[in-house]
């Protein structure tokens, strides 16, 4: 399994600062990049959420290189609140989510993520539910077609979940390579820079992991278990996450006209945290970065920050 190398590493630790005795939520622990770097920043406790069980063999040696301050927990960063609460934490000082697929997740052909190998098609990080190829083989032309268009910004999806629909009926479509075949021959044209089946694979495999549902649902968890002072750092490779993250905020920072105090989720008598953002607002990866490592190039970061430090 070819290692993944974190993302904006040193930036992550620049905005969140670790401080001895500090607790911290690392959201998508994958190879545990940014909880090893956490723990060596400072004397501090990290708890670790990843939904790929195959993230265990990683847990595992930190759990040996950090004693008694390292804990790995098996779920999705959504439900980060109850996670927490299972091991006694209610407040942390600082949560990071470096979301979406890792590259051991993309690289390995059995995951079917990628149509660069041959795979079963598949997709499904937490390794539960309807794969790709459920998707596939089941969803009516017009769902299909929303997948692509919605999350893959696909402008091709209508005529692809066409030819989708004409090819399964031949035979059900089970491998990474005869989709994204299908798709090519959909799209037609010369061979492009990019393979023109990226953007309807980057959209199966949001559909099949909800990644917009869970990021929405995962920024509110991070808000309230924020701790005075705590911050919340998100990096995302994709632009309507971005937009996502940076709706969120902002309105969270009172930035779109809405204040922390009218936020549904919380009860109305509840005391209002408020928040704030840093400047510059959001960062990307420098350029020793970008030349080193391709996929820094889609990264943005993001934070912001509870008020009310002591
Ligand atoms: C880009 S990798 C994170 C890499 C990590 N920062 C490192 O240094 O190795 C994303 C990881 O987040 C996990 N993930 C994505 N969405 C998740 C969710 N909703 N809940 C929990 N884990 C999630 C994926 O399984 C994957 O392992």
């Amino acid at each position: 399994m070819s290692a993944h190398v974190p993302v904006m590493a040193s930036e992550m630790l620049d905005w969140l600062e670790p401080r001895p005795g500090g607790v911290y939520i690392d959201g998508t622990f994958g190879a545990g990049g940014y909880s090893r770097a956490i723990l060596r920043a400072a004397d501090c406790r990290v708890f670790a959420i990843d939904r790929d069980p195959s993230t265990r063999v990683f847990a595992e040696r930190l759990e040996q290189e950090f004693p008694g301050r390292f804990v790995w927990i098996l779920g999705n960063f959504a439900d980060m609140c109850a996670l927490a609460a299972m091991h006694g934490v209610h407040e942390v000082d600082g949560i990071v989510l470096d979301i979406g697929v890792s590259s051991m997740q993309f690289d390995q052909a059995e995951r079917g993520f990628s149509f660069r190998q041959d795979g079963p098609l598949d997709m499904r990080m937490s390794q539960q539910g309807a794969s790709a190829a459920d998707i596939v083989n089941t969803a009516s032309e017009s769902e299909l077609a929303d997948i692509f268009y919605y999350y893959g910004e696909e402008k091709a999806a209508r005529r692809i979940a066409h030819a989708i629909v004409a090819a399964r009926a031949l035979a059900p479509i089970t491998r990474t390579q005869r989709l994204a075949a299908v798709i090519r021959g959909a799209i037609g044209g010369k061979p492009q820079k990019t393979d023109t089946a990226t953007r309807s694979f980057q959209g199966l495999r949001i559909y099949v992991n909800r990644e917009f549902e869970e990021l929405e649902n995962g920024l509110k968890a991070a808000e309230s278990l924020l701790a005075p002072g705590g911050r919340l750092i998100v990096v995302s490779f994709h632009s309507l996450e971005d937009r996502m993250v940076k709706r969120f905020t902002h309105s969270r920072c009172g930035k779109l006209g809405e204040t922390s105090r009218h936020r549904p989720d919380r009860p109305a008598n509840a005391e209002s945290p408020r928040f704030f953002l840093p400047r510059p607002e959001k960062r990307t990866a420098g350029d020793a970065e970008l030349a080193a490592n391709p996929r820094a190039r889609s990264a943005t970061m993001r934070m912001m920050i509870r008020g009310g430090a002591a």
